[in-house]
């Protein structure tokens, strides 16, 4: 959450900071600021909302904005204080003189704020950040040195952060530090960013660093200079970034959301390719170090993530089990991480996470790491602070997901736990050669069948012109649906604000039947195979219930008709495979409500897309 961008060079840095922020935005977006080194004075500017109305504000500024070479930015996802102008980034000390961009959550921030009021600090915000720009600016004032009072300052806090901070006394200084969130440097020709994610300076070097907890960086136009918490000097490891400039293009979609449904079927192909060469061949994970002898000493594995990646991973519990016959457990990481975990040398920890830079997983793996698990992560960001945590690793190649809404990092992380789950069974030698190829041979297929539910689209969108008005939505499902249904309500809750919920179909009358009348939508996730029977008879106890019926189906049964209002029909697939398959439909009918609503879509209210704080 929240995005830091910085920079010192000899170009105009206000562009670059608001480009940099741009490209952070899905990390947050209910105001934004900059602080530049304008003519040796430091000049602050500030919105409330988007990052336009920052842009806009500057473009009224351009004359005493435009000889700066140096600043900080930022972009907010409000935690301490209402999103507001005045608790936008940068925050200053009580005189005003020094600077500080954060990300992260400052833990004793109420401790260090009583003693500092006390001492006669003057707080202008509700804002956790304000507590270290007064902290550094004592040490400060003691030392007469940024780093140093950066590097004493900081020994104060508790919590998460990452900080990019300026002083008036160096206005062509620029110190950076972090713990538990990430920074990365950049590198240029006499010239250095600082990011808390690659795309804010990917256009402008490939070189950077990546900061380690408690490392203080230095940054002048000529050198950089680092240090670690005891202050001894440290020889930066550059690296090359394995990464492209992206232009981020809606291709002609309204929306990113949209784009990114449509580009499933080739992420799905991208996944495969490279893992699954031929279907009588074994699937490649060249990236896991899983042996025969590490899973036969598998006691459990548990499934850690959150959000939509969690419903993934509880797909991926299904298949494992089903495949591998080894007892898995899924939880969402923030509860993980506070009870005692049965976990140790034989447990396989899988963290799934697109952003890899999910606060609560990144404890929850660090946990059971310590505690000799070996950890495998299904990220869509190789190059993030899971992935480098990692024993084991699953990049999901996804492409770079703009909208907060995840979908097609959903769908890339089901098709690696397929490759995942039918590899640990070949290795385990747990299924028969028959169904292995069978299901990798309907995966083959999936493009395809998710190409042709995208053809007709337009059965998805009158369904939502006629739903959208409703307030609730109950989506049901059994077995290996039901996360598709979790999904479903999650995607239509997201970026519709309606309140949607899915159930197992067979919970439904333990108490959520109460709930049903004529004005509640009820849809049912009812795919061929085992449970098929079972959903149709819930189906039927919610219609006598006066419900109004859905049925996202592959049947064709004529009875259907008299059962349900509306039919979404999709293609036949394997009941195995069709998490994936049900899934597109759900998307599409949660993105027509939204836009349908006039809601902002790609950045709805309240949310963001990296959560980097716990
Ligand atoms: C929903 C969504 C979130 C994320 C969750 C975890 O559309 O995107 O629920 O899935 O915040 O994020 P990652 O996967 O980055 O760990």
């Amino acid at each position: 959450m929240c995005g830091i961008v910085g920079y010192i060079g000899s170009k105009s840095v206000v562009g670059i900071l608001t480009e940099g922020l741009r490209k952070l935005e899905y990390r947050g977006y209910d105001s934004s600021g900059i602080a530049i080194n304008a003519d040796n004075e430091i000049k602050i500017y500030k919105a409330e909302g988007k990052l336009q109305n920052l842009v806009d504000l500057l473009q009224g500024h351009v004359k005493e904005t435009q000889s700066a070479k140096a600043g900080i930015g930022h972009i907010r996802w409000a935690t301490h204080g209402a999103p507001t102008e005045v608790n936008a980034h940068p925050h200053t000390c009580s005189c005003g003189k020094l600077v500080i961009v954060h990300n992260g959550i400052i833990e004793n921030f109420k401790e260090l704020k009583e003693d500092l009021i006390k001492q006669g600090c003057v707080f202008r915000s509700q804002t956790d950040t304000e507590t270290v720009a007064h902290l550094i600016a004592q040490e400060y004032n003691k030392t007469k040195d940024l780093t140093q009072a950066v590097r004493l300052a900081t020994k104060k806090i508790q919590g998460a952060y990452a900080l990019g901070v300026m002083h008036q006394d160096f206005p062509n200084v620029l110190v950076a530090t972090k713990r538990n969130a990430p920074l990365l440097i950049g590198v240029g020709e006499g010239e250095f960013f600082i990011a808390s994610d690659v795309p804010a300076i990917i256009e402008h070097t490939k070189k950077a660093l990546y900061l380690n907890d408690d490392e203080i960086i230095t940054l002048t136009n000529e050198k950089m200079t680092l240090i670690d918490g005891d202050n001894k000097e440290l020889n930066p490891k550059i690296e090359i970034l394995p990464w492209e400039p992206v232009a981020l293009s809606k291709m002609g979609f309204k929306h990113f959301m949209l784009k990114e449904i449509h580009e499933q079927p080739d992420v799905i192909r991208n996944i495969l390719s490279g893992k699954l060469y031929n279907t009588d061949e074994p699937i490649s994970l060249k990236e896991v170090q899983l042996t025969k002898e590490t899973l036969k000493n598998l006691n459990r594995i548990q499934i850690i993530a959150c959000g939509t990646s969690m419903h993934a991973a509880m797909v991926g519990k299904y298949l494992i089990e089903d495949f591998c016959g080894i007892a898995v457990d899924v939880e969402a990481s923030s509860e993980y991480i506070y009870r005692k975990t049965v976990t140790d040398k034989n447990t396989l920890v899988i963290g799934v996470s697109q952003s890899g830079e999910t606060a609560d997983t990144i404890t929850a793996i660090k946990q059971s790491k310590a505690k000799g698990s070996h950890v495998l992560i299904i990220t869509n960001r190789p190059d993030s602070t899971m992935a480098r945590e990692a024993d084991s690793l699953v990049p999901i190649n996804a492409g770079i997901e703009v909208s907060v809404a995840a979908t097609k990092s959903y769908i890339a992380q089901l098709i690696s736990f397929y490759l995942l789950a039918l590899y640990m069974a070949e290795v385990k030698g747990s299924l028969d050669n028959a169904t292995l190829t069978e299901i990798k041979k309907e995966l083959v297929v999936l493009p395809q069948k998710v190409e042709m539910i995208l053809a007709h689209k337009e059965q998805i969108q009158k369904c939502a012109k006629i739903f959208s008005t409703t307030k609730d939505f109950i989506y049901i499902a059994r077995g290996i649906n039901f996360a598709t249904a979790l999904e479903g309500a999650l995607k239509l809750k997201e970026i519709s604000y309606i309140n949607a919920t899915g159930y197992p179909a067979g919970e439904l009358k333990h108490g959520p039947i109460a709930m049903l009348d004529e004005t509640m939508p009820v849809l049912s996730i009812l795919m061929h195979g085992k449970v098929y029977e079972k959903i149709l008879s819930n189906a039927e106890e919610a219609k006598a219930r006066n419900a109004k019926m859905i049925a996202l189906t592959n049947s064709d049964d004529k009875k259907l008709e008299e059962l349900f209002d509306f039919i979404i029909k999709v293609p036949e697939v394997n009941e195995i495979l069709s998490p994936v398959i049900a899934m597109i439909p759900l998307q599409l009918l949660a993105y027509y409500i939204a836009e349908f609503l006039g809601k902002d879509v790609d950045q709805p209210r309240n949310l963001a897309k990296s959560v980097t704080v716990e």
